[in-house]
């Protein structure tokens, strides 16, 4: 059941960290390596590709202390069915070079099936077990994707999972677009990753206790931030990074309650709006959720024509923020992100265009809202750390009368899902007045012509508070400063005056013969988790609508 905000408690919950541990479990790095577990014995494995059609090969690259596996293969759908059931395939140890995480594990194929004639499009987890050295079970999950088959897609919605961003915040093998292992100092993030590698702990499956990002705490005065869902993933062995990307925290919450709520729904990966945009061609509805940061050129062009054409896309997501490009025929991601001036070709004889940095940065000349209605720099941070950890936690709505919520029975000034927290822990926004009580974009503020601003609440891309020691900060101002820099040319204190307060929105706009809606945070998948009734009769308003059903 939804927690009503009066019942928060006032304590953050306790995971039996030390306080040392409790700042290792935030300010150090730590992931998922070859051999980690020791004496107990490990598998762990990773397909060669993120998606398949039907009647194609998966091959699983698997290493391990055991000499065999079993493999289950099921659906992760409304209702969970199992596919493929096999026992003794043998294994063995597969040495892993030091920096796997940027040129993959190099892993021979272990063992091949095919994606069956009668498999729907959808999510499958892949479950490897085995004996430990301990002959305790050891196990290791994994994810693929099936792909829809072309033909008619009438009255079907086409969900495409967060794939770049999975890949940017994968903590297997030490380094990821955040935190790594890379440099002369092995301290440096990785500007390339690969998806030749397992998915780390917590992305495919999770345990239910597993907090999310959003503080589910009414904090005390004066109170330094803590940071529950790392603590928990220190404590328990999980991802640093569980809860900021993966199947398991965001994308599979929509697919789930799409199929329950009896919609069709097609799975694909960005890989397929990259390659293949013809994936788009026939549905009436394509729809993003959760944490969506990371985009090629590719893919926003693909979503760019579908809608023009007469598509819907509706994003159901937050942090619309990086350029990525995609290299070796996809297996290998590239973002410089805060080094990209310094360091990425792009600038360097290459097409600056291309240039893996803020999709706001003049050079690239394509702000997220040239697509999606807005920005991830004129959002970010709610309901985390010092950024507004007493905020909102659902969406202000300034627009009540709007065809997203009918029957929702909202007022003006009401929260759309403040009991199951949707705003948050990124979201995206844009530049607004307030004039007569109600939001408008303004002029130079980059809003695609006739967009509609249907909710509004506040954001930060700064940790600041008189009353917190800066040592306290997480986050504090190094995403503000880069913000500054890239968008004014320099990280001053009258450019970061500029960017640091932000906003999260929900807005619609039409395009060409199609049209946008996007509510814009990572947390809208909390309340398809909770079955908050608000929440879900929005989602469905958007899809029905999209699918010509109302
Ligand atoms: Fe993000």
């Amino acid at each position: 059941m939804p927690v009503a905000m009066t019942d928060l408690p006032t304590k953050f919950p306790d995971f039996g960290l030390t306080p040392h541990q409790r700042r290792q479990a935030v300010r150090g790095h730590y992931w998922e390596w070859l051999g980690m577990d020791g004496e107990h014995g490990e598998i762990w494995c990773y397909s060669d590709r993120f998606s398949y059609r039907r009647g194609e090969t998966v091959a699983l690259h698997v290493s391990s202390t055991a000499s065999s596996f079993s493999v289950a293969i099921v659906r992760d759908g409304g209702a969970e069915t199992q596919l493929f059931e096999k026992a003794g395939i043998a294994a063995r140890w597969q040495d892993t070079p030091d920096q796997c995480s940027v040129v993959g594990c190099g892993w021979d194929a272990s063992f091949e099936f095919r994606v069956g004639d009668d498999w729907p499009s959808g999510a499958y987890r892949v479950t490897l077990t085995a004996d430990g050295r301990d002959g305790k079970p050891i196990r290791c999950h994994h994810l693929f994707i099936v792909t829809p088959q072309p033909g008619k897609k009438r009255g079907r919605v086409l969900q495409v999972a967060a794939t770049g961003t999975w890949l940017a915040y994968n903590t297997w093998g030490g380094s990821n677009h955040y935190e790594g292992i890379t440099g002369p100092n092995r301290d440096q993030y990785a500007p390339m990753v690969s998806t030749q590698r397992p998915w780390c702990r917590g992305f495919i499956v999770l345990p239910k206790e597993a907090p999310r990002v959003p503080l589910e705490v009414a904090v005390p005065p004066k109170t330094a931030p803590r940071y529950p869902h790392m603590e928990w993933a220190f404590a328990t062995g999980y991802s640093k990074k569980y809860a900021s990307s993966g199947w398991a925290s965001y994308d599979s919450h929509f697919f789930r309650f799409a199929e329950r709520a009896g919609y069709g729904v097609d799975l694909a990966s960005q890989h397929e709006l990259h390659f293949s945009p013809e994936i788009l061609d026939g549905y009436d509805c394509v729809v993003f959720v959760g944490h969506d940061e990371y985009w090629t050129w590719e893919m926003r062009d693909a979503v760019d024509a579908y809608v023009e054409l007469g598509g819907h896309a509706a994003r159901f997501a937050g942090n619309f923020m990086w350029q990525t490009r995609l290299e070796d025929e996809g297996r290998r991601q590239v973002c410089y992100k805060y080094r990209a001036r310094a360091e990425d070709p792009a600038y360097r004889g290459g097409d600056v265009t291309r240039a893996t940095t803020s999709w706001e940065a003049p050079e690239i000349g394509r702000p997220g809202a040239m697509t999606f209605g807005l920005n991830a720099t004129r959002g970010l941070y709610a309901g985390w750390g010092g950024c507004a950890p007493r905020g909102v936690r659902g969406f202000p709505v300034y627009r009540p009368e709007h065809w997203a919520f009918a029957g929702t029975g909202i007022y003006y000034g009401d929260l759309l899902g403040a009991d199951s927290h949707v705003y948050g822990y990124e979201v995206d926004g844009l530049d607004h007045e307030i004039r007569g009580g109600l939001p408008y974009p303004t002029p130079d503020g980059g809003a695609p012509d006739g967009l509609q601003i249907l909710a509004v609440g506040m954001a930060a891309q700064v940790e600041e508070s008189a009353d917190i020691a800066f040592e306290d900060q997480f986050l504090a101002d190094e995403d503000g400063r880069f913000t500054a820099e890239t968008l004014f040319g320099e990280a001053s204190e009258a450019n970061l005056e500029k960017v640091k307060r932000g906003n999260g929105m929900i807005v619609n706009f039409p395009r060409g013969k199609g049209e946008v809606f996007h509510a814009g945070s990572c947390e809208w998948v909390a309340g398809l988790l909770t079955q908050d009734a608000m929440v879900e009769r929005v989602t469905k308003n958007v899809l029905d609508r999209y699918l010509g059903r109302s």
